[in-house]
């Protein structure tokens, strides 16, 4: 395996690898199968993905093709989806999920995350959002009982989301994927979720594919320089240090292999200034208002 690839314990009793491989934004059946073949080369062997990237189908077949190349099977990856925001309730959920199987063409999802605490079409603040989402994951509870989900959670929960979760759940949810980074630390949400038992899984600790205001920050850039690594190291060891997952996302084959590599220490002083940023910018969708 790839050096500082490591697992983390999920609530489930499963693991998952720290480092995994996110495909937003990443289409077309020919690059989607080189871009795999760069992560499965490079040691990635956890993949992200949603109904909403609309890539499920592609990614599934790169995968099928691509494992007898690295002498691997389906159960030697982690394969994530998410409920689209209109597959909310009851009759949707279900059928999501089943439709993501069908997509990815596997029998199981390691993990299948709800992406979204508030359903398409409604207004935020509609108390339609908090019971649609119940009806979601009681439908999703009930899948992960079969075994067809091995792992059920969330995504853009705020810890109000997650009160109301516990308040009727019966299955408690593995993982939290969230915007989580320098520049938006969501220290309470970690804390909250580390509580109870919610493994944390940041997205965008790059900043996303359209500002370099992350990998620029002089904090970030003089500690790389320091340390002779990547910004984008830094920024994804300084997750993985507090026990938080990363997923960056990459259609570059060097920068597929460094964001992997991330084996190295920061230092208290350098976890330090990092977790002292002034400057909170928040890059992806904003969940606080979903009622
Ligand atoms: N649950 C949610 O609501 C949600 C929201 C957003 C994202 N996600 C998940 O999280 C994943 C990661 O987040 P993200 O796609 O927003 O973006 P990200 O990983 O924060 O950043 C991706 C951008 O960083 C660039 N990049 C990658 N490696 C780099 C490096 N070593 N040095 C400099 N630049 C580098 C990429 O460029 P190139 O591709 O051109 O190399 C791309 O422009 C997504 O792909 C998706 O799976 C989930």
């Amino acid at each position: 395996m790839a050096s500082g690839l490591t697992n983390v314990s999920l609530n489930t009793g499963r693991v998952m690898p720290i480092i995994g491989f996110g495909t937003f934004q990443i289409v077309g059946k020919g690059l989607i199968y080189r871009v795999i073949d760069a992560a499965l080369a490079s040691g990635y062997r956890s993949f992200d993905t949603a109904a909403v990237y609309g890539n499920e189908e592609d990614i599934g077949q790169a995968l099928k093709e691509l494992l007898p190349k690295y002498g691997l099977t389906r159960d030697d990856i982690f394969l994530t989806s998410k409920l689209a925001p209109n597959d909310h309730g009851k009759n949707s959920a279900e059928r999501a999920a089943r439709k993501s199987l069908s997509h990815l063409g596997v029998t199981y999802l390691d993990m299948y995350l709800v992406h979204w605490p508030g359903v398409a079409g409604i207004p935020m603040e509609s108390s339609h959002n908090l019971k649609l989402r119940t009806e979601t994951w009681n439908a999703l509870s009930e899948l992960y009982e079969k075994g067809i989900l091995r792992g059920i959670g969330v995504s853009n929960y705020t810890v109000k989301h997650l009160e109301e979760l516990f308040a009727h759940c019966k299955i408690k949810p593995a993982v939290n994927q969230v915007e989580f980074h320098p520049h938006f630390q969501q220290k309470e949400l970690l804390k909250f979720c580390t509580t109870h038992g919610i493994h944390l899984q940041a997205y965008s600790s790059l900043g996303g594919s359209y500002n370099h205001s992350l990998v620029d920050d002089p904090v970030v850039t003089s500690i790389a320089r320091k340390l002779g690594k990547g910004s984008a190291q830094v920024l994804l060891r300084w997750a993985v240090q507090q026990g938080v997952g990363v997923i960056p996302k990459s259609v570059t084959p060097n920068r597929i292999a460094e964001n992997i590599k991330l084996n190295f220490s920061l230092s208290e002083e350098d976890m330090t200034a990092l977790g002292s940023i002034k400057k909170v910018e928040k890059y992806a969708w904003n969940p606080a208002r979903v009622a």
